[in-house]
């Protein structure tokens, strides 16, 4: 794109995906700069801003997406903007929607607009295949229906489409990407895979919704940032890109999985109350980024050991990301502090 230095402003860096983003950039990319913009609502972490503040060249503001005079400034002589701030917990979208077609509509909207006025070079916005709502038989690809079936991914997709109308519209070079399931290090515990091995490093059980019967597909962070590094430089603009694990399997075979890895048995599982809606399958075509020369470069145990060995290797993150865990979250959703 360009040999001067590069500046990425990348939103949600105190978070689970883009923290890791941006590790991945400084570890593969020489000459340049990173500004980081994040709320710090519970999911972000100061231990992972800390982590980051060691790096060259890197800024993080504290501020909303959803807020223009701060987005105005930090656009400024930026090339490449990668959206990952998000409310992303589909729990909390089912107890409190409104936040989340602020930040991932108007939040959206608000980074677009200022990118479109500075005239970036790219806009990654990153989506969600929970777009697509469940699918029983095959695989989404790319044009498949769009047909989210909660609050979370309801709002993530009107994020998804404005910017795809921002480039229809306004010609900004616009890609989208719809990640799976992601797991892996600074993962916030309230996704499944963090909480079942923390649960298990404190003793504590590990609770399944239902049955454990609904079907995922688990894509590692690592081969993730490797996607979007892929777009950022040889994305079409306006297109959509499907990134997935293709390891797909249901939520009860991952828990053995995790409870065998860590020396655990079946004894320390417990079944809770399903959630309303929950999709029984997500399946992700990716044949699309793979003709860019992409690929996954981990099966999902050896993702899972990579994880595990991340979370015993840094109790003191994710013991100070439990003590802020949403007390409402135990209580609603599990019933009781597990
Ligand atoms: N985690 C997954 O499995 C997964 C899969 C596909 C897509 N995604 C998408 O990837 C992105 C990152 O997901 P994650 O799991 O890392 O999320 P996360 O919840 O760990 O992090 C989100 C970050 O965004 C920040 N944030 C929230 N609202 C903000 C606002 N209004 N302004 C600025 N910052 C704000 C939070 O403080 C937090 O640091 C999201 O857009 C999500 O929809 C996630």
């Amino acid at each position: 794109m360009t040999t001067s230095k590069r500046t990425y402003l990348v939103t949600g860096a105190a978070g689970f995906i883009a923290s890791n983003f941006v590790h991945f950039l400084y570890q593969h990319h020489k000459n340049i700069a990173v500004i980081v913009l994040d709320k710090m609502t519970s999911a972000g972490h100061p231990l992972t801003v800390k982590e980051l503040e060691q790096y060259p060249d890197f800024k993080f503001f504290k501020g909303d997406i959803c807020d223009p005079a701060i987005v105005k400034k930090l656009m400024a002589g930026v090339d490449v903007v990668v959206n990952f701030a998000a409310e992303s917990s589909v729990d909390h979208s089912i107890d409190d929607p409104e936040s989340f077609l602020k930040t991932d509509i108007g939040g959206v909207y608000t980074l677009l607009q200022e990118a479109r006025h500075h005239h970036v070079r790219r806009f990654i916005q990153i989506s969600t295949d929970e777009v697509y709502g469940q699918i029983m038989d095959g695989s989404f690809v790319e044009t498949s229906e769009l047909k989210p079936r909660n609050p979370y991914a309801a709002s993530k997709l009107g994020g998804d489409r404005l910017a795809y109308s921002f480039f229809v519209t306004y010609g900004l070079p616009v890609v989208v990407t719809r990640a799976s399931n992601n797991y892996g290090p600074r993962a916030f515990l309230e996704k499944v895979i963090p909480l079942f091995i923390t649960n298990l490093l404190e003793g504590q059980p590990v609770p399944v919704y239902g049955q454990g019967t609904q079907v995922r597909d688990w894509l590692f962070v690592e081969d993730h940032c490797r996607a979007i590094d892929l777009l950022i430089e040889q994305g079409s603009n306006g297109e959509v890109y499907n990134i997935g694990g293709e390891q797909e399997v249901t939520n009860m075979e991952l828990t053995r999985r995790i409870l065998k890895m860590m020396g655990c048995d079946e004894s320390m599982v417990k079944f809770v109350q399903d959630r309303p809606g929950h999709d029984l399958r997500y399946s992700l075509d990716c044949s699309k980024i793979k003709k860019l020369g992409w690929q996954q470069h981990h099966d999902l145990d050896s993702g899972l050991a990579k994880t595990i060995a991340w979370y015993k290797d840094n109790p003191k993150w994710w013991k100070s990301a439990k003590q802020r865990m949403d007390a409402r979250y135990f209580a609603g959703f599990w019933g009781e502090k597990t």
